[in-house]
């Protein structure tokens, strides 16, 4: 049984992918209907959503019939990424996402998505913070590494699972 918190999703689960401009609420309707056993919303930037921006408030709207359902941020920032997890707990989600993952330029090199993938500490102290800060189950979406070097050693995926077992969490990554 896989299991996020109290969150049941039975033995072999079906997660939509959380993709910018495409998993938006009809869209997400009609992979409810086909099954999805969880979702996610688009990625939603912290920046974004600390200064109020309508593009990024409007990516919060979740419906009772999509649960279980999370809300993926991403940003560099401790302090905005902080900030945004409490934005997004007071919309009541069932888990938050942090990004982890992006590749496109304008996200890394601004040291969001994967370019955290650059400095694993802050990744593990980052997730640590939102951690913190928010009472619902986090969730990650990454990657192996930033190159060939650290995708062989696994650096992220290792971090944060040790980063886990200390913290005694119930958060796990998905693909
Ligand atoms: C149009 C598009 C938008 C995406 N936006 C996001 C996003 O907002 N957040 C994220 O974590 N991944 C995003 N992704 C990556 C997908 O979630 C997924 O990891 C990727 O497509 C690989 O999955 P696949 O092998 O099933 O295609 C996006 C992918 C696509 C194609």
């Amino acid at each position: 049984m896989v299991k996020i918190r109290n969150i049941e999703l039975g033995e072999f689960p079906l997660l939509l992918a959380p993709m910018e401009d495409v998993s938006d609420p009809p869209f997400r309707a009609l992979c409810k209907q086909y099954g999805a056993d969880l979702m996610y919303t688009e990625f939603i930037s912290s920046e974004g959503l600390i200064r109020d921006a309508a593009k990024s408030r409007q990516k919060l709207d979740i419906f009772e019939y999509e649960r279980p359902i999370g809300i993926q941020i991403f940003g560099s920032e401790t302090e905005s990424m902080v900030q945004s997890a409490q934005i997004i707990e007071a919309v009541n989600p069932d888990l938050i996402d942090i990004n982890y993952g992006c590749p496109v330029k304008k996200v890394t090199c601004k040291g969001a998505g994967a370019g955290l993938l650059q400095d694993i500490p802050k990744m593990v102290r980052l997730t640590a913070e939102i951690v913190k800060a928010t009472s619902l189950p986090v969730t990650v979406k990454t990657r192996l590494g930033w190159d060939d070097d650290t995708k062989k050693r696994r650096r992220s995926s290792r971090a944060l699972a040790r980063y886990r077992d200390r913290s005694h969490l119930d958060s796990r990554s998905h693909p």
